[in-house]
């Protein structure tokens, strides 16, 4: 364990790592999904991913509104047109150690309600990139990755090229979506790059990228001459049930002209899982295809129903994945970066080295505590092992993002190496850096006024699931931020652009190297096609800290309008009426809403928020949902012990058709749902008026009895 262990971290530096796991699972899916160019290997993403579940499984409180648990790859990138899947390609949940396979199949009962077996499919997790490929009246029609999950790219011409892929099915359903994974076998693969090497174009650095790099091909003919594979082993919208279980499925795909995984089995619980996950290792280096795990998936498809889904990640199924790679080389020097929420991330450089096909340059150190080998508390972490500048150092990778330091060989550390000695100014703007107590972060205190926290908040502003300007990238940013004619240096600067420029009859942008008549014009429109806003993507761009994706369109959809919302934040200080209802939001903590209440109250920051507001038409949202549900929009809370089935099953069912549940009464409640032995809520309920209602009321409304 190279972290400082998961039961041992405070609130503090639960929160702490929590953010930096965000930012560093953010920037490994980018370089994973959108730029095709993994930065650290599948090991190290995984280890980053789990160890966020492992934080937030201990204190569900700090969960982030923009937890990498509920977020799936990277953006589609620009190029292809896109496809919305009409039902969500989903991630998998990962396990590593053999107890975690048995915990997932403890909540699978449990989640259930059964006390007997559950018999499962077991099958290698194929390391490629996933497909949908949509079938009508049996003939391909279009063919799309995964994206974001919700919306791919469309590869249908590229997919038409790969022969393991049928382009007509004899018996199928009317409708169906096939999935499963692209992938290229390492013979191919390897004479894949001795043709690029004599044609003296770039290699790939692994099957999945050459793979990926194959299929994502804007001129079909490239990809046609690439060796790619599919095996299905999933399906998405469709006419008619394919079968009744997983592995019946998966027979039915195969006997309609799919590839199919061989060691696909079925198992009767978790050891016959774990015997299978150890075949299948062993054979690992064999199968000549790379893989990178075990997938466990609930035999029983109404059993898979009934479990659902969580925002990301089927309950049903589970990866269970090989140990990371390591490897040794020189910490050559240690850069501080300066987050868009402060932080001072301490960065190592290191001599280059390979792990897991891909080449390592850089690696997180986490803060300083980490750097010496110790948590807040003055605990040791790493044997008490600190990390000094030419250090030989352990490097692994876990999954797609960045690579981590596990260890230091202290027999190779030079004579006079000097313990790190971590900032406590900001490198970019000099304010005092400083630590709350309790957290391991030292964040800089300057606020707007420190440049790397403003342009980063003006990257992030003007990023994918924010303003999204197009031709306003990170680069323009940085440009614009330090430009002396034209400053952009908060939000509301870019709204202003234009009309600046055009006041300035000296220094036109279109005159600019790198900037002409088109480029500037398009730019200007793409910046007023902006102006119109809708509310949650507003609150995502504000950069609040704690304020991600996922939250900003939950307290959009509370709110519905700016002005509205704006109202309560202003007045919400704990123990207010706008207080209770801000954090009666279900998925809004104290932490989070504390730090929205922060920002609206701080001056610099209020007027930053105000002048970038009245440059905008901000839409109030749609509240979404099924909305032919009759619960749909609906606040539901349910108490006592409900009977046909658990609680959780009972709130995945409620919130899968648009309802929101919350765990108290309050006037905002819609509907009780009380079983035998409701206490208090039931009495809070009749003193607000809510109706209330029993376990067969509610299943009738929900149209289940
Ligand atoms: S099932 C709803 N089975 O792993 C679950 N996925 O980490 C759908 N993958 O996006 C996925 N082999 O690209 C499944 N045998 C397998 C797989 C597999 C590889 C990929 C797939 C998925 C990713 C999740």
């Amino acid at each position: 364990m190279v972290d400082k262990a998961v039961e041992t971290l405070t609130e503090a530096e639960a929160r702490a790592e929590l953010a930096r796991l965000a930012d560093a699972i953010a920037a490994a899916n980018t370089a994973y999904h959108t730029l095709d160019a993994p930065q650290i290997t599948d090991a190290d993403y995984d280890a980053l991913k789990r160890r966020n579940a492992a934080i937030e499984a201990r204190f569900p409180g700090l969960k982030r509104s923009d937890s990498p648990s509920d977020q799936i790859g990277g953006a589609v990138a620009e190029g292809f047109g896109k496809i919305a899947h009409r039902v969500r390609m989903l991630s998998l949940e990962n396990a590593f150690a053999a107890e975690e396979v048995a915990e997932f199949d403890d909540r699978v009962r449990r989640f259930l309600g059964f006390s007997g077996a559950v018999s499962y499919t077991a099958e290698p997790k194929i390391d490629g990139l996933s497909l949908s490929l949509r079938y009508e009246d049996g003939r391909l029609v279009q063919a799309a990755t995964r994206g974001d999950g919700e919306v791919g790219e469309n590869v249908t011409e590229n997919a038409r090229t790969i022969a393991d892929i049928p382009q007509r099915l004899t018996g199928a359903p009317q409708v169906l979506e096939v999935r499963g994974e692209v992938y290229m076998s390492h013979a191919d693969f390897a004479a894949l790059n001795q043709r690029q090497a004599a044609l003296g174009d770039k290699s790939f650095a692994n099957p999945r990228n050459a793979a990926a790099g194959s299929l994502r091909q804007l001129d079909a003919r490239i990809t046609a001459a690439r060796p790619l594979r599919f095996f299905a082993y999933s399906w998405g919208d469709h006419s008619a049930p394919l079968a009744a279980t997983q592995y019946e499925a998966i027979l039915r795909l195969n006997a309609l002209g799919f590839q199919t995984n061989s060691l696909t089995v079925l198992c009767d619980g978790p050891e016959a899982m774990l015997s299978h996950y150890r075949l299948i290792e062993a054979q690992r280096a064999t199968l000549g295809y790379d893989i990178d795990g075990v997938v466990y998936k609930v035999n029983d498809l109404a059993l898979q129903a009934r479990l659902g889904f969580r925002s990301s990640t089927p309950r049903w199924a589970i990866a269970h994945k090989f140990p990371a790679e390591l490897a040794w080389t020189e910490l050559l020097g240690t850069d501080i970066q300066v987050g868009r929420t402060g932080a001072l991330s301490p960065v190592a450089r290191l001599r280059p080295v390979t792990v897991g096909g891909v080449v390592v340059q850089n690696a997180t150190l986490h803060n300083e505590d980490y750097i010496a080998g110790r948590d807040s508390r003055g605990a040791e972490i790493r044997g008490g092992k600190d990390i000094r500048i030419g250090d030989w150092v352990q490097v692994y990778r876990a999954g797609d993002v960045i690579p981590k330091v596990a260890d230091v060989d202290l027999s190779r550390r030079k004579i006079d190496a000097q313990p790190y000695v971590f900032p406590t100014e900001c490198p970019e703007c000099g304010s005092p850096a400083h630590r709350e107590e309790g957290d391991s972060v030292r964040r800089c205190t300057g606020g707007l006024i420190c440049p790397a926290q403003a342009v980063e908040r003006l990257k992030h502003f003007v990023s994918r699931g924010a303003f999204d300007i197009e031709g306003l990238g990170a680069k323009q940013v940085e440009m614009f931020f330090r430009d002396a004619t034209l400053p952009v240096r908060t939000p509301a600067d870019i709204f202003t652009l234009s009309a600046r420029d055009a006041a300035n009859p000296l220094q036109k942008l279109k005159n600019r190297e790198g900037f002409g008549e088109v480029s500037a014009t398009k730019l200007f429109a793409a910046i007023e096609a902006r102006r119109t806003i809708p509310l949650d993507r507003l609150l995502f761009s504000l950069g609040i800290r704690h304020v991600g994706e996922v939250a900003a369109g939950l307290l959009a959809r509370h709110y519905t309008t700016w002005e509205a919302f704006e109202a309560a934040i202003t007045q919400a200080t704990p123990g207010t009426p706008e207080w209770a209802e801000l954090i009666s939001i279900n998925g809004v903590g104290e932490v989070m809403a504390q730090s929205l209440v922060d920002a609206f109250q701080n001056p610099a920051e209020r007027a930053a928020i105000d002048a970038l507001a009245a440059q905008l038409a901000i839409q109030p949202v749609q509240v979404r949902g099924q909305v032919d549900s009759p619960v749909a929009g609906l606040t539901v809370v349910f108490t006592g012990s409900l009977e046909k089935m658990t609680r959780a099953e009972a709130k995945a069912r409620a919130e899968a058709m648009g309802a929101k549940v919350a765990g108290s009464v309050s006037a905002k409640t819609d509907l009780l749902v009380a079983g035998p032995g409701a206490g208090s809520k039931a009495k809070d309920a009749e003193r607000l008026g809510v109706r209330i209602i029993d376990e067969d009321a509610w299943l009738r409304l929900i149209g289940d009895a």
